[in-house]
Order: structure tokens, then sequence, then C-alpha cells
């Protein structure tokens, strides 16, 4: 951790000097002060402490809050090249996502070409020229990531980095790569199952040698607990399981429930700089119906997941763009906190999850999985609130009024209620 004083956030009041304030006033300000000198203390301490045996104190730590982006793979597959993630990447800043808050713009599998006589990756002829590329997402505001893998090939069957993460790592530097997902695939040729952490650190050593901070992105399908050894081998991010698209046969729906629902109890593996990956946002893509899609993004903001959309961005519809940008939600995935929700009930079709924010607010989805709309509650005592509170539809974007004991609404079949709930508050 690296803190610095002039990042210490000073209540106001402390500062205010004012000589008819109340004795028991001026105690609390007393403590207060006293309380923001020993903080300020212990921050020093703890910064002194993350300096390094060469006396420079960590970079900040990359992905404080869950990456947000796009990625290629389910749009486009393997029919990529500069051109499209071009015009991926106007889309993007035309159409508010970067405002939004999406920044990465990632390569998946099939960028590359062959190595040269030396052993330096090149990329295949529908990328004449990647740091060009990787300058122009610079130049539009965004970031660059880009695909490998541990092993001698991708799932693709492209070049893997086995034997060359050094020199990879330098290359991707050189390029001007800000994020790297490093897919298993054929490592399981070379590598033994208890040689994996080895596997993955072996490429972050690279990645910090070659010295550009780049967000190192696991993807072994959640094998052998990673969300234990993740962070250290060096990475902020490990998928926890495999696709969540399962193009085989075709319930799209039914997998990416399983998917978010089958992360009950990973919540205290992820936290700032340490994201469990559900795999991508299926949002603009045709197996899920919009309160499916919006039942994605509730489920994904409520665990504090990467928000990768991975969909042909020039097509999407209002709609599903209005899913992808609501503010609302976004700010429940992004909250500085970075607590992951946990499930709070099921019966039978229905779920309820919460997600504690900064400021004491929790922010609860009400799921209903089943084939006809149906009520969902939630009783504000299962989730830490005792008296009236305050309720506002994060999908509406209005307040709904003061609540006791119980929240209860009508949800549809396959879709959502995204609520925050927080103490009422006398005005
Ligand atoms: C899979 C991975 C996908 C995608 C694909 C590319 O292993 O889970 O997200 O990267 O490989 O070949």
């Amino acid at each position: 951790m690296n803190f610095s004083l002039t990042q210490l956030h000073v209540p106001q009041r402390i500062l205010i000097s004012n000589s008819q304030t109340p004795k028991a006033f001026k105690m609390t300000r007393l403590k207060t002060v006293s309380l923001a000198l020993s903080c300020a203390v212990a921050l020093l301490v703890l910064s002194m402490n993350s300096a390094n045996a060469f006396g420079q104190t960590q970079p900040p730590k990359l992905a404080s809050v869950p990456p947000m982006g796009w990625n290629t793979w389910y749009a486009f597959g393997c029919h990529i090249s500069a051109d499209v993630v071009r015009a991926q990447v106007d889309q993007m800043v035309a159409n508010g996502m970067k405002a939004a808050g999406y920044r990465y713009v990632n390569l998946d599998d099939c960028w590359q070409g062959s190595r040269d006589a030396q052993g330096v990756i090149h990329p295949n002829s529908h990328f004449p020229d990647v740091k060009a590329l990787a300058a122009y997402v610079h130049s539009r505001g965004l970031l660059f990531g880009i695909y490998s893998s541990p092993g001698p090939t991708t799932c693709g069957g492209y070049e893997g980095s086995y034997g060359h993460e050094v020199q990879d790592a330098r290359t991707y530097a050189g390029w001007g790569v800000d994020f790297l997902k490093y897919d298993w695939c054929s490592a399981t040729s070379v590598y033994r199952p208890e040689q994996m952490e080895d596997a993955y650190l072996k490429m972050h050593q690279a990645l910090v040698a070659a010295g550009r901070p780049m967000i190192y992105s696991l993807c072994q399908y959640g094998m052998l607990g990673v969300w234990r050894w993740g962070p250290q081998v060096g990475a902020e991010l490990w998928r926890t399981t495999g696709d969540v698209s399962n193009k085989i046969d075709f319930q799209e729906y039914e997998r990416m429930l399983f998917v978010g629902f089958g992360q009950a109890g990973l919540d205290r593996f992820a936290g700032p700089g340490r994201w469990n990956d559900l795999d991508m946002l299926q949002i603009g893509n045709s197996g899920l119906n919009l309160d499916e899609q919006k039942t994605q993004m509730s489920l994904w903001c409520l665990l504090a997941a990467p928000l990768i959309v991975s969909t042909d961005l020039t097509r999407l519809s209002s709609s599903e763009l209005a899913i992808l940008t609501n503010p609302e939600a976004i700010r429940v995935d992004q909250d500085p906190q970075g607590i992951e929700g946990q499930r709070v009930s099921q019966v039978g079709p229905l779920q309820v999850w919460a997600k504690p924010e900064s400021g004491g607010s929790m922010a609860v989805g009400l799921f209903n999985s089943g084939e006809s709309a149906m009520p969902v509650s939630v009783d504000f005592r299962q989730i830490g609130f005792f008296h009236a509170v305050e309720v506002r539809d994060l999908w509406a974007r209005k307040d709904l009024g003061t609540f006791e004991k119980t929240f209860s609404t009508k949800v549809p079949r396959h879709g959502v209620a995204l609520i925050e709930v927080k103490n009422y508050q006398s005005q």
C-alpha cells in the first residue's frame, strides 16, 4: 500500500476554528484531531513499510476497482483485425461507454503470427502494426490489452509464450500493452498441475522485469482454487469458472446464472487489486433477452466482477447500451470498498444477493429465474437494517420511498430488481 499525507481526507469541520464551540463539541473535535493525527502516523508507517528493498515505494495497485472494458472474443472469435478493433474503439468513445467507465480494449486469441529467428513474436497479417494500434487506443483515452498462454499454443492453436516469457513481456511492454490475459490452454502438455502457480509466476516476473505496469489476468477456469493463490503470482484477476457462454447447447441464460450464482462463498477472496473474474458480459449478444441481460449486469455488479463486455458495439440497441452504461449499476460494481456481494436467501427460483457499499448503504438484487413473473422479497434484518430504510430502484433510477421490515416487488420471468437500501434519515 502506498499512502501519502496529501491524499489523507481531513474532514472540513476539524479545519474550522470556532472560539464559540461548546465544550462537548470541542472534546469531540480534539478527539477527531488526535484520531486524524494517529491515522496519519499509522498510514505513514504503513507507507514506509511498503518500500521495497531498494528503498523505493511500490507503485499504486493496479485495478483498485474491477477493470471495465471490451474484448474481441465473443464478438468476433478469430475473425479479428486492426480495423475491426479501431471501429470498436471509435464506437466505445462515441456511444458513451468510455464516459461510463469502460477503459480496456482487449485483443483475445488469434492476433498472433509466428516467431522470427530470434524468437520474437510477430502479429499475423490482420494486425500489421500492434504498436500503432495500441497508440491509437491510447490516443482515444483508452487502454490496450493482449492475450497469450503459458503453453506452447493458445486455445485457438496460435503461438503461446512457453519458453519465451521474458521476450514476450518485453515485446508487449514495447508495444504499450496495459493488460495481459494469460490462458492455460496447452500448458497442460508441458506443466504438471503442481507447477501451475510457478508457470503463472514466471510471466508475472517477466512483466515486472519488462517495466511497464500491466494488469495480469489469469484464465485457467478456476482450477486448483486459483482465488487462493492468484494474488501471490501477481494477478489482479482470475477466472473462477469455464466460459460464461455455452455455445454447445445454447442455454445461455442457465449457463450465465450457473457461473454467477456459483460464486457463493468466494467473496472473501476478492477486494481492491484482486478480483474474481466471472468471464465476460454477454450484453448485446443474442443469447440473452433484455431481462436476462439486466440480470447479468446486476449480478456481475453485485459480485464486484470485472465488467468486460464482448459484443459488436456497432450493433448495440439503445436498450442494450442503456443496460451497459447504467451509472447506478456501475457505481455498485466500482464501489471503492471492493466488497463482493453474497447470497442472502434462496427459495426455489428466487434468490436475493446483497453487496455492502461505502457509506453504509447496501445494494440488493432480487432475482427470479422462474418461468413466470413472481414477487421477490428481502427481509431488511437479514441485511443488517433494523429500522426504517429508504429504497432506490437502480434500474428505474428513482427513489421508491421509506420501508420497514421488508421490501417486495414483482420480478419478471428471468428478471431482476436491483435496489439500494440505506437507513432512513429524517430531514
Ligand atoms: C478460452 C477462454 C476464452 C477465450 C478462448 C480463446 O480458453 O476461456 O475466454 O479466451 O479460450 O481461444
